[in-house]
């Protein structure tokens, strides 16, 4: 019965795109702009562009530099490093599922895909060039197609719409797949949708409300506030995915927490206490049994990380 579930599942999601694959457990619907429908030539030459290190100023870093396709498009490092050993304030998120994004960065400053795109490449501390340096380097490749600053957006904003990550244990088991998880890790996912509260932030097919939580980590990085400007908001980041968890540590926007264990600690004792606190983020007196538990039930998000149209 799961297995008939799954194709059909898989099924609607050729349909509705061509030829992108939505793996299990995500949306069938992906919303894309009329502007820049999905095709395979276009995500084609974003995939070239996001591994084309040309688009540095020194020729030494690519987007795939910081987002990692091994590490479920993220890096090892818990702040940005480009060219030049040039230290971001903020570490690299992993971008899977990101097609599903309504606003993006830690932030959320930025309201497209297409518009995000160009900004690490300008960035004096990501990829530093200009674009009309970018556009010039590439014009005499005939691997790429002509290009200009519009359609250089629109095809990486199409390629990472089909890098997705989904097929996870935890997947198959909503799906009906009762041995999906072991028994630990259903102990998990209830404390995970009950006592533990995380599903009241990381919920839905992607894990994530797409809003704005102070869960006080320490640091001065305003967050939302730089935004909105809303007292309220400092402090605040959105909330990322959970899938893919185990290949992608370390974890938060300042890369502080370096594992797992040390995230749920974080957790347990309800953050820093500051005046911007989600009222969500308090001590939650979790066991020794009950962090494990949460702990197995994690180890099940992570499944299949895909990218490209075939
Ligand atoms: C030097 C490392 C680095 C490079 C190179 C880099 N990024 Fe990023 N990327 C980051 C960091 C750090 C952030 C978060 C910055 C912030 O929130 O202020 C980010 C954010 C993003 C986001 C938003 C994710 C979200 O969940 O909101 C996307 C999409 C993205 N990058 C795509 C790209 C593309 C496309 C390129 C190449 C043109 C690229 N990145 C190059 C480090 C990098
Ligand atoms: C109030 C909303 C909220 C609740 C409740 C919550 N989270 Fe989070 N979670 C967030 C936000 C927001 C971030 C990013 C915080 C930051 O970097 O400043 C985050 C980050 C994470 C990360 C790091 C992911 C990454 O890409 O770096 C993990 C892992 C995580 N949460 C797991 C959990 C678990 C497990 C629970 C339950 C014990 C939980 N969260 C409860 C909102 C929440």
């Amino acid at each position: 019965m799961g297995d008939r579930r799954i194709t059909a599942l898989i099924a609607v999601g050729v349909l509705y795109a061509g030829e992108l694959r939505i793996p299990l457990g995500l949306d069938r619907y992906m919303p894309v702009p009329d502007s820049n429908p999905l095709r395979a030539e276009s995500a084609a030459v974003g995939r070239r562009l996001f591994f084309d290190k040309r688009l540095s100023r020194d020729g030494s870093v690519s987007c795939a530099t910081c987002h990692d396709p091994k590490r479920a498009f993220t890096d090892a490092e818990p702040l940005a490093v480009g060219i030049a050993g040039r230290k971001g304030a903020r570490r690299t998120p992993s971008i899977v599922n990101r097609g599903y994004g309504r606003s993006f960065f830690w932030d959320g400053r930025v309201a497209s895909l297409e518009e995000q795109v160009l900004k690490p490449v300008t960035h004096p501390d990501e990829m530093d060039l200009t674009i009309p340096e970018a556009l010039a380097r590439l014009k005499s490749d005939p691997a790429y197609p002509p290009l200009d600053e519009r359609a250089m957006a629109d095809s990486l904003a199409s390629y990472i719409r089909t890098i997705l990550a989904g097929g996870s244990p935890y997947d198959r088991y909503v799906q009906g797949g009762r041995s999906a998880l072991s028994a630990d890790q259903v102990s998990g996912l209830k404390l995970f949708r009950g006592k533990a509260g995380c599903a009241n932030c990381h919920v839905g097919p992607n894990l994530t409300d797409e809003r704005f939580h102070n869960t006080g980590l320490p640091g001065e990085d305003p967050g939302r506030f730089a935004v909105t400007k809303r007292e309220e908001d400092r402090g605040a980041f959105k909330t990322p995915t959970l899938r893919e968890l185990e290949v992608r540590a370390p974890y938060m926007h300042d890369g502080s927490l370096a594992t797992i264990e040390d995230v749920i600690e974080h957790y347990d004792k309800g953050g820093k206490e500051n005046p911007n606190l989600d009222p969500e983020m308090r001590p939650l007196k979790l066991t020794t049994r009950e962090k494990a538990d949460l702990r197995a039930f994690l180890r099940a998000l992570t499944g299949t990380v895909s990218e490209g149209l075939q």
